[in-house]
């Protein structure tokens, strides 16, 4: 491929960013056409690109010359859209969620093996600085030794009054923030989820969805996930995770390891100081994108739609998200313990 032909499907707040940003700067695409119902959204990818517009994806399917679309339309469209310009050949970039359930994304994958197309999730917050950062401190230096228990929690003040108050398109914390905040934890301790509890509340937002969850999640390897969304508050670490040598607070960009040596009491009988040694404290800035640098992404991207490197989000990693996401909601919507 010279130039990967490229359309942005929904350009609207995150189509127009997030996605139009990269693909601008990035000399492998080449926007030939954009497609929005929106006029005005339209008329602005035109005066920024000078690609066709289309408010019809069907007819920019037919018409459009294509490699590759970019799907960034409501939360409850990417599931029909994604399958449909698989299914016209063409390779597919679809924002996260990916679909509002494990069953539309089984048949996103089902269409994709179909079509011999790429699919391509996005999943930004796998290149988030935090979660590399992690990595390195738990996976490859083992510094609070085996990793127990990992809370994951982002909150904030705001409300909303758009579509992502409606059930109906696919809105809902869960379906917004669960791909950032359940996924990541589950990334970084490597091993699947084995049930989960789950909990959804409507607090302060308009419409019909949750404005807050939590779910706590046993991984197979034992180790327990603690993810939550809340609103109305501001305080709490992003990251809280406890380790048996120790633990890691990360508050947006502040991380501190505090890394200890727990007592070997030679006589079980008594009680003695909980740490052997004193703490090893660390603390750092993190810099970097936290939900990922999209120009370093669209460069992977690029790569993939050229045949000359994997994509690292997998269809098969996101298909078991989505199933993670569907039973934090059957959880709470039926008060049980779900297996995954
Ligand atoms: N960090 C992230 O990865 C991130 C951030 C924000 C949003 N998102 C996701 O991006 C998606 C869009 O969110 P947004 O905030 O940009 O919404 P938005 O409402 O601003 O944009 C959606 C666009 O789709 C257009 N549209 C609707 N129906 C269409 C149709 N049939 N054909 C063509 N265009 C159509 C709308 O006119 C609008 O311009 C959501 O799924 C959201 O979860 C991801």
């Amino acid at each position: 491929m010279d130039v990967i032909r490229t359309a942005i499907l929904g350009y609207g707040r995150s189509g127009s960013t997030l996605h139009a940003g990269p693909i601008e700067k990035n000399k492998a695409f080449h926007l030939t056409a954009v497609c929005d119902v929106d006029a005005h959204a339209c008329q602005m990818a035109v005066a920024r690109f000078g690609c066709r517009p289309y408010d019809d994806y069907h007819r920019m399917l037919k018409e459009e010359p294509l490699d590759f679309v970019i799907i960034v339309t409501r939360s409850d469209q990417h599931c029909q859209m994604t399958c449909d310009c698989l299914s016209a050949g063409i390779n597919v970039l679809v924002t996260k969620p990916w679909a509002v359930n494990a069953d539309e994304a089984q048949r996103m994958v089902r269409t994709a093996e179909s079509s011999g197309k790429l699919l391509l999730p996005w999943l930004p917050a796998r290149w988030g600085s935090d979660l590399r950062r992690l990595r390195q401190l738990v996976v490859e230096e083992q510094a609070i030794g085996t990793v127990f228990l990992v809370r994951r929690v982002q909150g904030s003040f705001g409300t909303r009054n758009d579509w992502q108050t409606e059930r109906r398109y696919g809105g809902g914390y869960l379906l917004n923030w669960g791909p950032h905040i359940v996924d990541t934890p589950i990334q970084l301790l490597g091993s699947p989820v084995k049930s989960v509890y789950g909990r959804l509340k409507q607090t302060i937002n308009p419409g019909d969805v949750e404005d807050i969850f939590m779910g706590i999640l046993t991984l197979t390897n034992g180790a327990l996930v603690q993810a939550e969304y809340t609103i109305a508050t501001e305080s709490l670490p992003t990251w809280f995770l406890q380790g048996t040598r120790g633990t890691i607070v990360v508050n947006g960009t502040q991380l501190k390891v505090n890394a200890t040596t727990p007592a070997q009491p030679s006589d079980p009988t008594k009680y003695i100081a909980m740490k052997a040694a004193p703490d090893r404290i660390l603390e750092e800035t993190l810099t970097g994108n936290l939900y990922g640098d999209e120009h370093q992404i669209y460069k992977e991207i690029a790569a993939a739609l050229c045949g000359e490197a994997h994509y690292p989000v997998t269809p098969a990693s996101a298909l078991e998200l989505s199933r993670v996401l569907d039973a934090i909601r059957t959880s709470s919507d039926e008060n049980r313990v779900v297996m995954v």
